[in-house]
């Protein structure tokens, strides 16, 4: 049976890269969006996906990845009272846009003002990537506990996850240019999101009697550029300029293109099976 991937956060650029290479490769996807047809139209300017590439490989569910029967309509491929076919990989690019802002809240809950502060970068909602870990291991908990007859049944088909977080959020690990530093220090509200994000789904995985992850791999670019669009099939992507690193070897570079993350989550991990990055912290640059 073809396999079947689950996308979050497939608008953003890192994802629908990766969603499209998947798509044009033939393998079948669920994902959720928001807002389905900012989905469609983005895919539909990927070359080689065609309305027919959607109509057959492609379902959209619609709504926010915080809610936890939404994410598991995402999770589910069939159902039925005997049996549950799960996704046999999510990939998740679920992130807040961010803004520069000028100004905190006040740390006084009663006045309701703001506070001048050093220019920084803040999201619409700091908790987002957080918040949709929680429901996502919700959902997966739901699932083990209401779709297989024991954990056991669970755990032999549990999801591998892939998730996209950041160069620079984990401490001690030297991934960011000297030069980028107070940069990367601008970050701080999305990159104390991001770490809640990792610690979340790193604690499951230590829980290793009720895994509810086939294997977590943790995907950190450098500063992102460009945008989803793929390469023309057989055209070069410059995929060779991709240099990859690890938390005990490193790669320190300063940006990388959106659509050189999805291909190589696409290459290592949906095609690869991605089995060598189970339990890495990626570090991707160009
Ligand atoms: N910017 C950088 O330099 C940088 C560097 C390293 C890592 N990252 C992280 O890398 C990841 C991918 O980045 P990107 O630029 O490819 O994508 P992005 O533009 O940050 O896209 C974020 C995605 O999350 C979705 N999303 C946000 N809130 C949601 C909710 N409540 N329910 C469902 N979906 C929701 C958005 O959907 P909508 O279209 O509905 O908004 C969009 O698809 C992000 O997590 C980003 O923070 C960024």
């Amino acid at each position: 049976m073809t396999p079947t991937i689950a996308f979050f956060g497939a608008t953003g650029g890192c994802a629908n890269a990766c969603l499209a290479y998947t798509l044009r490769s033939g393998y079948n996807a669920i994902a959720l969006a928001r807002t389905p047809e900012k989905l469609t139209t983005q895919l539909l300017t990927q070359p080689g996906i065609t309305q027919e590439t959607l109509d057959t490989h492609l379902r959209i569910v619609q709504g926010d990845a915080r809610d936890i029967e939404t994410v598991m309509k995402t999770l589910i491929v069939t159902s039925t009272p005997q049996s549950t076919t799960l996704v046999s990989l999510i990939v998740s690019g679920i992130g807040g846009t961010g803004e520069l802002v000028l100004t905190k809240p006040s740390p006084c809950d009663q006045i309701p003002m703001r506070m001048p502060t050093i220019p920084h970068i803040g999201i619409p909602n700091p908790h987002i990537t957080e918040e949709s870990t929680t429901a996502l291991l919700g959902a997966l908990r739901r699932i083990a506990d209401e779709r297989f007859g024991s954990f056991a049944e669970y755990a032999a088909v549990a999801p591998r996850v892939t998730i996209i977080s950041g160069a620079g959020i984990k401490k001690g690990i030297k991934d960011v240019p000297l030069l980028f530093k107070p940069l990367y220090a601008a970050l701080d509200v999305p990159h104390k999101d991001k770490m809640k994000m990792e610690r979340l789904l790193g604690a499951e995985v230590e829980r290793r009697e009720s895994l509810l992850c086939g294997g977590l791999v943790i995907v950190r670019p450098s500063f992102l550029g460009g945008d989803h669009k793929i390469a023309e099939p057989g055209a070069d992507s410059g995929y060779r300029k991709l240099r990859v690193g690890t938390e005990a070897k490193p790669e320190v570079g300063y940006t990388v293109g959106r659509a050189l993350i999805g291909e190589w989550i696409y290459r290592e991990v949906v095609k690869g099976g991605g089995d060598k990055w189970v339990g890495e912290g990626v570090i991707l640059t160009e």
